[in-house]
């Protein structure tokens, strides 16, 4: 028989029972398009970013042709000179069209009213049933407002970023003239954003505050082309790599006309998750659109002197810009598999590097010295991977309490580990069992996960 459909309320299910995201606030009956992640969450999450800085930053491939090339980090703020967001734009144009019912007092995106149930007859779509009474649609600005300092008026307006890219942008020649970098030259962030979106929606995607991975590669706009087709490349093979190998994943090139004003080219990695192909990254070749504007509202000069090419310009930009709580989502959805033959019926085969625990060590039983064995394996371990110990309740319970939290391997001493000194170990993607002599368990997982 075939496994049933993912289904969202499948993966919402077991995201709160196992403790991988809650709805923030939930015991006040939450709040629309803010989310908490809980301990399994939290440490995918922290894979996941961590992934990204290591094979983007630290340890990045080298460049098209082999050609080398630097990256950075920085970490800015979240709140910014409100100038900032209108050098870029946000603030005369980051907007969606909204428009009110006045039936039901309801608010939703003009764009979307066609997939967007009618609140008060959720089998018809917002504008379908016969009491709907929709304004005409108005622009709604997506930044969040807020003050500072003590007085509260149009002086002391700031906002939430709504992206990181412009921190990087606003600092772009504090790295140049501090760090000894050249071009082609990343400066990557990962960090807080926040959109106040009309309509947040499906699960986590669509949230008011949310993380990104951005990327600004600054480079001779001769070879942005070239470096945007890298770009897109890697950021799509990463995803690939860390398991997103299904067709569910998408490398999709935007046509001329799809393309932002200011963007010689884009192309979106996206994911099919249950409700539908959706964008998990953008990756833009911005042209020289965002120093320029900084430069012409800053008065500052950020243009950059080539010392090879004994060439000043202002670079062009590639941006890589991807959501964090997205690629948590899909690699959530990816790793959901349905097995009828196990106690758990699910389990998540999360990539070794994402997976929140890589080992648990369980004594089959809480005496007859098995504990006195197990303990000192689980420390090993421990030290050097997250690894769980549990005694309690029947071996197949904590098979499946593992099978759902993804972890690889489970390590089971038992009655024969006293007399042989093996050890059960046992494979989360095929629930396969074998036996290893006790000693060997951390290195055995070291040459199973290769991390
Ligand atoms: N600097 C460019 C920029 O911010 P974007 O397409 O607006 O581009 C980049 O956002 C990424 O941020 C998206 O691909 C998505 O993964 C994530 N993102 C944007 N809005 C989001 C939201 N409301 N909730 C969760 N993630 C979001």
């Amino acid at each position: 028989m075939a496994a049933p459909a993912t289904t969202m309320d499948k993966i919402v299910a077991l995201c709160k029972r196992r403790g991988f995201i809650f709805q923030s606030s939930e015991i006040y009956g939450g709040i629309g398009g803010f989310w908490d992640y809980g301990p399994l969450g939290t440490e995918l999450k922290r894979n996941i970013k961590e992934a990204w800085w290591n094979d983007m930053v630290r340890n990045h491939p080298p460049g098209p042709d082999g050609r080398e090339f630097q990256m950075v980090g920085v970490d800015c703020s979240i709140i910014m000179n409100p100038k900032v967001w209108e050098a870029s734009g946000h603030v005369g144009g980051f907007s969606d069209p909204m428009v009110d019912c006045k039936c039901c007092k309801g608010r939703f995106r003009a764009d979307q009213i066609d997939e967007t149930p009618c609140p008060k007859k959720p089998s018809k779509m917002v504008g379908q049933h016969a009491d709907c009474d929709l304004t005409e649609p108005r622009e709604f600005n997506l930044m969040f407002q807020t003050h500072i300092g003590a007085l509260q008026d149009a002086t002391s307006i700031a906002y939430l970023r709504p992206e990181t890219a412009q921190g990087i942008f606003a600092n772009f020649k504090n790295v140049v003239d501090s760090s000894r970098v050249k071009l082609p030259l990343g400066i990557a962030q990962i960090g807080k954003s926040f959109r106040n979106e009309i309509n947040p929606r499906n699960y986590t995607f669509r949230s008011r505050e949310f993380e990104q991975y951005e990327i600004e590669f600054f480079c001779h706009p001769e070879e942005a082309a070239i470096w945007y087709e890298f770009w897109r490349d890697l950021r799509h093979s990463w995803y690939t790599g860390l398991g997103l190998t299904s067709d569910l994943l998408r490398l999709r090139n935007h046509e001329g006309d799809e393309l932002a004003h200011y963007a010689k080219a884009c192309a979106d990695v996206e994911y099919d998750f249950p409700f539908g192909l959706s964008e998990l990254e953008g990756i833009a070749n911005r042209t020289d659109f965002d120093l320029k504007a900084h430069i012409e509202h800053s008065g500052k000069d950020l243009s950059y002197f080539d010392a090879e090419r004994k060439e000043r310009y202002v670079p062009y930009v590639i941006e890589p810009s991807g959501g964090v709580d997205r690629s948590v989502l899909a690699f959530i959805t990816e790793a959901y598999t349905y097995d009828e033959s196990r106690a758990s019926k699910e389990f998540m085969n999360f990539h070794p590097r994402l997976a929140p625990i890589k080992a648990a060590v369980f004594p089959l039983v809480a005496k007859d010295g098995m504990p006195e064995i197990a303990q000192p394996i689980y420390e090993e371990i421990r030290r050097q991977y997250p690894c769980q110990y549990d005694a309690k309740q029947a071996i197949g319970k904590r098979y499946a309490r593992m099978d759902e939290a993804g972890t690889p391997f489970c390590f089971t001493i038992d009655g024969q580990t006293k007399e042989d000194g093996t050890v059960t170990v046992r494979n989360r993607d095929d629930a396969s069992q074998d036996r290893i002599d006790k000693s060997r368990c951390l290195e055995y997982l070291r040459d199973q996960l290769h991390i």
